[in-house]
């Protein structure tokens, strides 16, 4: 099986969560990692929390091994921080992964409209975009500290699938450079099919992509934001939460169902999945079973669903990663 995880609103909707439940469910034999540093996947296992910047969220299970994509750019020393930490003995990087160093950072830093009009990360990821497309960006197999971690993750991809792949794409729908709120978005495609191809996955071999939605919407950084509440507002419905790279404030607005539905038609999803719903219903804290949840809860997912087309198979209700209800097997997904 290999599925991918890809976020329907503009990142932070709990794709780190939703991977980490996945990957402790059904013990997949390897995960890949898309995107780049500036993205921060938060997991919460057994009562620590951990933010990812480089490595899968898949970390929870000891048996996954956990590679960074081909497409995918890394901070050496982040990789190397995280592979020592949550991956030791089964962290990879593909020979082609891109490398940002110090000089797009600064790059970036200093350029104003990114900074000020995009509000960027500031992570150096545009500038070292720019550098790939210029081919003169440095990829990991030129870095000796990385040597022992050098991969063919497409070939690993492959190898793996029988056993369970999970492939976990970064930041969301909306701040897709091709597909989302341009020019308020990120530099890379965002959605399913970018997520693949920045592994090396050709389309028929996904099995199942996974939309990850939250209960609200949230951005970080400038652009459209339909329906966005005055903080006041989002802080008394108990919706503020902060980047887990930056931590800036991240805006917020109730769940928007124009918004997923666009996500539907970007992603083709065979699966969806909603995260924080214990945010718009208190008694679902926590929950693990459908029966346990509150009626006005099941009736909103079972809404959801409806107008989506799609079956709604995860459920968050708490920030540790196994606060999930999991409907994949009551769906016949599983
Ligand atoms: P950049 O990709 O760091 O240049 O940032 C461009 C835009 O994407 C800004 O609005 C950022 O706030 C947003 N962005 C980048 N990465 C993430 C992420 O991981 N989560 C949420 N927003 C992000
Ligand atoms: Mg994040």
């Amino acid at each position: 099986m290999l599925y991918i995880v890809v976020d329907g609103f503009f990142g932070d909707t709990g794709k780190g969560k939703v991977v980490a439940y996945l990957a402790a469910a059904d013990k997949p034999s390897l995960c890949v990692r898309t995107g780049a540093p500036n993205a921060g996947h938060t997991v919460v296992w057994r009562g620590e929390a951990a933010v990812l910047r480089s490595l899968p969220a898949c970390f929870v299970n000891q048996e996954s091994k956990l590679a960074v994509a081909p497409g995918a750019l890394i901070k050496v020393d982040v990789f190397l921080s995280e592979a020592g930490r949550f991956g030791r003995g089964r962290s990879f990087v593909d020979f082609n992964t891109g490398v940002i160093e110090e000089a797009h950072v600064e790059r970036e830093r200093s350029d104003e409209f990114l900074m000020k009009t995009v509000g960027s990360t500031g992570q150096g990821v545009g500038a070292a975009m720019v550098d790939r497309v210029l081919r003169r960006l440095k990829l990991a197999r030129e870095f000796d500290a990385l040597k022992p971690y050098l991969a063919d993750v497409p070939a690993m991809v492959r190898e793996h699938k029988n056993r369970g792949v999970i492939v976990e794409g970064t930041q969301g729908t909306f701040l897709s450079l091709y597909h989302g709120t341009y020019p308020y978005v990120t530099s890379r495609d965002t959605t399913a099919s970018g997520i693949a191809s920045e592994a090396g996955v050709g389309p028929k071999d996904v099995d199942e992509v996974v939309l990850v939605f939250k209960s609200f919407v949230t951005r970080v950084g400038n652009g459209p934001l339909p329906g966005e509440l005055p903080p006041e507002e989002a802080e008394r419905r108990g919706w503020v939460e902060r980047g887990a790279v930056t931590g800036r404030p991240r805006r917020a607005a109730p769940f928007n169902l124009d918004l997923a539905r666009r996500a539907v038609l970007l992603n083709s999803p065979t699966q969806i999945a909603i995260t924080k719903l214990d945010a718009l219903f208190k008694d679902a804290a926590g929950k693990t079973r459908w029966e346990d949840l509150p009626a006005e809860a099941r009736k909103w997912v079972d809404q959801v669903e409806a107008e989506l087309g799609k079956p709604v198979t995860l459920l968050g209700t708490g920030p540790e990663a196994e606060h999930m209800v999991d409907l994949r097997r009551a769906k016949g997904l599983l």
